[in-house]
């Protein structure tokens, strides 16, 4: 059971706070490729743990992350100029590089006093389709951890962004909670819920869930890892022709400090929680596999296609209590949950419980387990860096072999770790049992 204190400590993200100084060790997404779309577009401004940053593209296609405000007298960059190599200050033209050099003062004419200055810039990369960027210590900056999905074709490659009105927490626990995909998202796993009794599951398909179903109170089997953990969720399978009783297996890992990697049956989504302050969120969805997208299609499975609830521009998720979290209830007779797709009933759920949930009076159950996992090892990896040690996995380089297991059906006595050999693989077994 998780105490107020230590809800407060697992949900606040700010500069001084415990969690927002241990996120602030990683790397972390603070933008889509796709919101700067071309050398000298116009800037965006991001918000990442608590705080305000400008990210831009320059003339030559290199991105900079640097704080919103101007160093000269704080007018905000997100309404400058992006031009000839810098991004430019509306106010007295003042003009940076994407490293934070200080270019040209207008209004003081002086080469040394540039030098001496540096306007606070982070280290920013773009991989995978997303703009990073390192906000810790300038002596500890990590190594940038590489995914699966930096390499490929791009064709094979969707990001979507969706800012959330909820704690980054409540989100990620939606993400790691095997038992709602079967009942929540009915319409992708279980169109057969109503009137559909032939429904047969379409392996080719984009939807992720549309095999997690049949049985929604799966026995969660938690393993820990150096980089957070992996787990199955185990469903009741067919009995095999020699009598063998199999379970149905989905394997998800979870990867700090934000990180889950979802199976679908022939792709794989990675998805990243990344707070942008106590009470909002930037979810970035990545789906990534061995054939290219439609793009659209994907939309339609995800169900980012109703315009008034989000668009690819501003990326805002826009539900609250005034719009019953963009639910329509006229609908629920075709449809489980009258909020149209994936993505939405996600985050519909994840922003229903409120800004920060309040975790001391749930009451939880055997199929909560990877979501009591996720706390205990967030909690777990900050006391160790509050207390002077390195949080999880902030030095592995390589998490291109981690993978998920799509539902797949294997003998009862069988080891499902064994489908996913690599996801130990990063010579970092940890020795606690799982719950
Ligand atoms: S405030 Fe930006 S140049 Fe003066
Ligand atoms: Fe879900």
């Amino acid at each position: 059971m998780i105490s107020a204190a230590e809800n407060e400590i697992l949900t606040r993200v700010g500069p001084d706070a415990p969690m927002g100084r241990m996120m602030r060790r990683y790397w972390q997404p603070v933008c889509a490729s796709t919101q700067l779309p071309s050398p000298d577009c116009a800037p965006l401004r991001t918000r990442v743990l608590g705080e305000n940053y400008v990210a831009f593209r320059d003339t030559a296609g290199k991105v900079g992350v640097l704080d919103e405000l101007c160093m000269h007298r704080r007018a905000s960059l997100a309404l400058g100029r992006v031009e000839e190599g810098g991004i430019r200050c509306l106010y007295h033209g003042w003009k940076f590089g994407v490293d934070g050099e200080v270019q040209e003062t207008p209004n003081h004419c002086d080469e040394r006093f540039r030098a001496r200055f540096k306007a606070p810039a982070y280290p920013a990369r773009e991989a995978g389709g997303m703009v990073w960027a390192y906000f810790g210590p300038k002596d500890k900056e990590p190594p940038f951890q590489k995914y699966e999905f930096f390499d490929g074709p791009k064709e094979n490659l969707l990001v979507f962004r969706v800012n959330t009105p909820a704690n980054y927490l409540q989100l990620w626990e939606g993400g790691t909670d095997s038992s709602h995909v079967g009942i929540l998202h009915s319409a992708l796993a279980q169109p057969q819920w109503k009137n559909k009794p032939s429904f047969v599951p379409d392996v080719e398909d984009y939807a992720s869930v549309a095999l997690a179903v049949g049985d929604n109170a799966p026995i969660i089997d938690i393993e820990n890892t150096q980089y957070g953990y992996h787990y199955a969720a185990k469903r009741q399978g067919p009995t095999l022709p020699d009598g063998t009783q199999t379970y149905s297996v989905r394997g998800t890992a979870i990867i700090f400090p934000t990180c889950r990697v979802i199976p679908l049956t022939q792709y794989q989504f990675f998805v990243f929680e990344v707070p942008q302050d106590d009470e909002r969120t930037s979810t970035y969805i990545v789906a990534h596999g061995p054939k290219a997208f439609d793009r659209g299609k994907m939309l339609g499975v995800l169900g980012l296609d109703k315009p008034h609830l989000w668009n690819e521009r501003d990326c805002d998720y826009r539900v609250g209590p005034e719009n019953r979290y963009g639910q329509d209830r006229s609908r629920m007779n075709e449809v489980w949950s009258g909020l149209g797709g994936l993505i939405p009933e996600d985050a519909s759920i994840g922003a229903s419980m409120g800004p920060i949930v309040e975790r001391h009076k749930e009451v939880l159950v055997a199929a909560d387990a990877a979501v009591v996992r996720l706390r205990a090892r967030l909690l777990e990896s900050v006391r160790r860096h509050e207390a002077g040690g390195e949080p999880f996995g902030l030095s592995i380089e390589d998490y291109s072999k981690v993978r998920s297991l799509a539902d797949t059906n294997i003998p009862k006595d069988a080891r499902w770790q064994d489908l996913l050999p690599n996801n130990m693989g990063l010579g970092a077994r940890q020795s606690e049992p799982a719950e």
